[in-house]
C-alpha cells in the first residue's frame, strides 16, 4: 500500500495558494479545513506572508517548521510547476493539485513536467483539476465543495469535480455518511487504483462509489477492483458510452465490441454493482453501509395489497432475488399472524385490514424464522390504517431485523403522512421508499455482493501454447508483409493451442486427396488451395457432402477444371480435404485488445447473423474457469447450450477450454492483435465442437500492456 494513509491521515496539510479575500479557491479550502475540526497541524502559504484567517501564513512552503504530508495548490496554472518544486524542498508527500487548465485543455506538457518534478522528489499528485479531498479520519476538509460533511461509511471517488461537489451536498440531504471524499481530476499521477488499496483495508469504509468516465491502465484497475469486491461492495457509476472501440475495429470481435458493452461485462466479471443513475447508486451505497449480510437466499414479501405484492414479485425475478417458496412452511410460521381470508403463501398478504400490530407481528416471525434470511415489507395506504403507527412499527421491525442479522426493505405508497414517515424514516436511516422496484434493487444489491463474494475463485489455469509454431508462423506472415495469417495458418496456431479445428490435410495429387479423405472419414469438404483465390465458391473451388472415393475423384477433376476456367494463370497449390462438420450450435468465442482494458476475451452466438444478434458478452483476461462459465451464462446462447426442448444437453466445457485457450493464445504474444472464431458449433456433451473458421490479425508493432 506505500504510504498512501499519508493521504488521508497527514499529520501537517499546507493550502498553498490561501488567501484572506473570501470570494478566492484558497480562502475557502484554508475556511472548511478549519472549521471541520482537522486533527493535525495548518499552514497558510501565500508570498505576501502575514496572517490568514486567524493562521501564521508562511511565504514559502519550505518555511514551514512542521511536518508537512499534504499540501493543497491552488495557484494559477502557471506558478503551479514553481509551487511543485517548492514542495519537494519542503519533504511533502502528497499533493492535491487543485488548478484547472492542464491535459482538460491540451496543456499536457506541463502536467508531465509536474509529474517529473514530483516523482523525483518521491512525491505523488492527486489531479490536477481537483475539489479536494475530504477524509473523516482525521476530520479534514480540505475542499472547497460545502463545510458540512456527515461522517460515515460510504467512500466516494468522483472523476467529475462539479458531480462530485454536487454530490457532497446531496449526502448530507440524503443523511449518507462519508468515510472519505475524492476527486481524481485529471488522473495524472494518483487513480482510481491507487486509492482503492487504501479504501480495501480502511475499516471505516464499508461501501465504495466511484463516478468514472474513462479508464486508464484497465489490468491494474481490474485486479484491485476484484481484491477490493472480495472484502466489501464497489458501486460504480460510468458516463460516457462511446462507440470508439467498435469504429475502429477490424473483426467481429472487435465491431461487436462498444466500449461501454465492454465496461459493463468487466464490471460484472469484477463483481462491481454498476448503477445507472446517482439516484440509485445512493440508493445501494445507503443501504449497503447498514444492511447485514443475509444468512442465506430465501426472501419473503409482506403486504397489504395484492397488486403491490405482485409488483414486487415481478421487481425479485429483475434484481434476482430468491423468494421462498414452500407453502407448507409459510402456512405454520404467517398462518397465526394473517387473517384467515389473507394469503400465507409468499407475498404473504395481510390484507386491507391490517394493522401496525399485524404488520409487527408478521414481520416477527420473518425475522425470527432461521428459514428465511431476508424481507420486503410493503404497505398501500388504506382508509382503515393508522398511518402514522405504521412509521413506529417499520422502525421496530428494522430493528428486529438488524438484531437477527437480516436485511429489510420496506416501501411505502400514500398521501402526506405515508410520505412524512418515509422522509423522518429516511433521516434515521431506515431504508423505506416509495416506490417498490427500488427496495427490490436494494435488496438485490446485497444479495448479489453476496453471491459474487460466494463465487470468487482465484485460480487462473494454465493454458499450454506452443511458442515454436507462434514464432514461425507469425514471423513468416511479417516477412510476406501481411497483418493477418492465412486460414492454414491460423488453424496450425489454433491447433496448436489444443483448440478442435477439423481435420484436414492438404493434398498434391489425386492419389494423396483420396487416401486422405479415407483417413479423416466420409463425409468431407474438399476446398482448392490458392493464394490467387481470395473467393474460392465463386471458382468453383469448393464442394461439400463428399460421401465416398468416386465422389472425392470427381469433385477433384472438378475443382481443376473450374478453377483453371475461372482464370487460366491461377497456381493451385493443391486440394484441401477437409472433415464435414456436422451441425450443432453455433456459437463465437474471440479475443482482442481493448484500449481501456488490455487483453479481453469475448463469447455469443455464432454464425452468419452474428452482428445482427449482438448477442455476446465479454471478460478481461486474465480468466478463472468460473469467469468463463460466467461469461458464456451472460448470453443468450446458454440457454441454446443447456438445451431445447428435449435436445440433450451441449459441450459447455469445450466451450469453456476454446475461450481459455484463445484467451491464452492473445497473451502468448503481443504481436497478434484479434483472434476470431466463428463459428465453433459445440455438440452434445461429451462430443466437443470444431472451431470452423479461425481469423487471426496481427500488429504492426509490439504492444505494450
Ligand atoms: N505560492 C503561494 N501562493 C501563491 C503563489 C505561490 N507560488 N502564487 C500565487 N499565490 C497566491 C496569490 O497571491 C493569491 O493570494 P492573494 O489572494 O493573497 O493575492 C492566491 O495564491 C491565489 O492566486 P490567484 O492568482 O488569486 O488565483 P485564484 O485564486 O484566482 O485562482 C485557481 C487559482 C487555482 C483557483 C485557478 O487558477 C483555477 O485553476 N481555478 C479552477 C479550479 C477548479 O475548478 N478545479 C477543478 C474543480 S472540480
Amino acid at each position: 500500500m506505500g504510504d498512501i494513509e499519508h493521504l488521508f491521515e497527514p499529520r501537517g496539510v499546507a493550502v498553498i495558494g490561501a488567501s484572506n479575500s473570501p470570494g478566492k479557491i484558497g480562502y475557502k479550502i484554508l475556511h472548511n479545513i478549519l472549521e471541520c475540526g482537522y486533527k493535525g497541524k495548518v499552514y497558510p502559504v501565500n508570498p505576501k506572508g502575514g496572517e490568514i484567517l486567524g493562521c501564521k501564513a508562511y511565504r514559502k512552503a519550505e518555511d514551514i517548521e512542521g511536518p508537512v504530508d499534504v499540501a493543497i495548490i491552488s495557484v494559477p496554472a502557471k506558478f503551479a510547476l514553481e509551487a511543485v518544486e517548492d514542495c519537494a524542498r519542503k519533504g511533502v508527500k502528497y499533493i492535491p493539485l487543485i488548478t484547472s487548465g492542464f491535459s482538460e485543455i491540451g496543456e499536457i506538457e506541463l502536467e508531465m513536467e509536474i509529474v517529473k518534478t514530483a516523482k523525483q522528489a518521491g512525491m505523488r499528485i492527486l489531479g490536477p483539476n481537483i475539489f479536494g479531498i475530504y477524509s473523516s479520519r482525521s476530520s479534514l476538509n480540505g475542499t472547497f465543495g460545502p463545510k458540512d460533511i456527515k461522517p460515515g461509511h460510504v467512500a466516494i471517488i468522483t472523476q467529475s469535480g462539479a458531480l462530485g461537489i454536487a454530490m457532497i451536498g446531496k449526502t448530507a440531504v440524503e443523511n449518507i455518511g462519508l468515510s472519505t471524499m475524492v476527486s481524481v481530476g485529471n488522473k495524472c499521477d494518483i487513480d482510481e487504483s491507487d486509492l482503492l488499496d487504501y479504501l480495501i483495508e480502511d475499516e471505516q469504509t464499508k461501501v465504495i462509489m466511484m463516478y468514472i468516465e474513462g479508464v486508464s491502465k484497465g489490468s491494474r484497475f481490474i485486479s484491485t477492483l476484484k481484491r477490493a469486491t472480495k472484502v466489501k461492495p464497489v458501486v460504480v457509476i460510468k458516463s460516457g458510452r462511446s462507440e470508439r472501440g467498435a469504429q475502429a475495429a477490424a473483426s467481429h470481435t472487435g465491431s461487436l465490441a462498444g466500449s461501454d458493452d465492454i465496461f459493463d461485462s468487466v464490471m460484472k466479471q469484477c463483481g462491481v454493482l454498476r448503477a445507472e443513475s446517482i439516484k440509485t447508486a445512493f440508493n445501494w451505497c445507503k443501504f449497503l453501509a447498514n444492511a447485514p449480510e443475509p444468512p442465506g437466499r430465501n426472501v419473503i414479501i409482506i403486504t397489504n395489497g395484492g397488486g403491490i405484492g405482485v409488483m414486487a414479485t415481478d421487481a425479485c425475478e429483475k434484481f434476482g432475488i430468491h423468494l421462498y417458496d414452500d407453502p407448507e412452511a409459510t402456512k405454520r410460521i404467517f398462518g397465526p399472524v394473517t387473517p384467515d381470508f389473507g394469503s400465507t403463501k409468499n407475498p404473504v398478504d395481510l390484507t386491507g385490514g391490517a394493522s401496525s400490530e399485524d404488520y409487527i407481528g408478521a414481520l416477527k416471525a420473518a425475522a425470527t424464522n432461521p428459514d428465511i434470511h431476508g424481507a420486503i415489507g410493503l404497505y398501500c395506504e388504506t382508509a382503515l390504517f393508522d398511518a402514522k403507527g405504521l412509521t413506529s412499527a417499520i422502525r421496530q421491525s428494522h430493528e428486529m431485523f438488524a438484531h437477527n442479522g437480516k436485511p429489510l426493505v420496506f416501501s411505502s405508497l400514500g398521501g402526506k403522512t405515508i410520505q412524512d414517515g418515509i422522509d423522518e424514516l429516511g433521516k434515521e436511516g431506515v431504508p423505506v421508499f416509495e416506490d417498490v422496484y427500488e427496495a427490490v434493487e436494494c435488496l438485490g444489491a446485497v444479495f448479489r455482493t453476496k453471491e459474487h463474494k460466494k463465487k470468487m475463485e482465484s485460480f487462473y489455469p494454465e493454458i499450454l501454447t506452443n511458442s515454436t509454431i507462434i514464432t514461425e508462423t507469425i514471423g513468416g506472415a511479417m516477412y510476406d508483409g501481411r497483418n493477418f495469417l492465412l486460414a492454414d495458418e491460423a488453424k496450425k496456431l489454433l491447433e496448436s493451442s489444443g483448440i478442435q479445428m477439423p481435420k484436414s490435410m492438404v493434398a498434391k495429387d489425386l492419389a494423396q486427396a483420396v487416401s486422405a479423405a479415407e483417413d479423416i472419414g466420409y463425409p468431407v469438404v474438399m476446398k482448392v488451395v490458392s493464394r490467387d483465390i481470395l473467393h474460392k465458391s465463386d471458382a468453383g473451388g469448393v464442394v461439400l457432402d463428399l460421401q465416398n472415393r468416386n465422389e472425392v475423384i470427381d469433385a477433384w477433376e472438378g475443382i481443376m477444371m473450374s478453377c483453371k476456367r475461372y482464370d487460366p494463370s491461377t497456381r493451385i497449390t493443391g486440394i484441401e480435404v477437409c472433415e464435414m462438420v456436422k451441425k450443432g450450435v453455433e456459437t463465437i468465442v474471440g479475443a482482442r485488445r481493448d484500449p481501456s482494458f488490455g487483453p479481453i476475451v469475448m463469447f455469443g452466438m455464432g454464425g452468419i447473423y452474428v452482428e445482427v444478434l449482438k448477442d455476446v458478452a465479454f471478460r478481461a483476461l486474465p480468466l478463472t474457469r468460473a469467469e468463463a462459465i460466467g461469461l458464456i451464462k451472460e448470453t443468450k446462447a446458454y440457454p441454446l447450450l443447456l438445451g431445447v426442448r428435449g435436445e440433450d444437453k451441449k459441450d459447455i466445457d469445450t466451450v469453456v477450454e476454446t475461450i481459455l485457450q484463445v484467451g491464452a493464445l492473445l497473451q502468448s504474444t503481443s504481436l497478434i492483435t484479434d483472434i476470431e472464431i466463428n463459428p465453433l458449433v459445440v455438440y452434445d456433451q461429451g462430443q466437443g465442437g470444431r472451431a470452423v473458421d479461425g481469423r487471426i490479425l496481427l500488429s504492426s508493432k509490439e504492444v505494450k500492456e
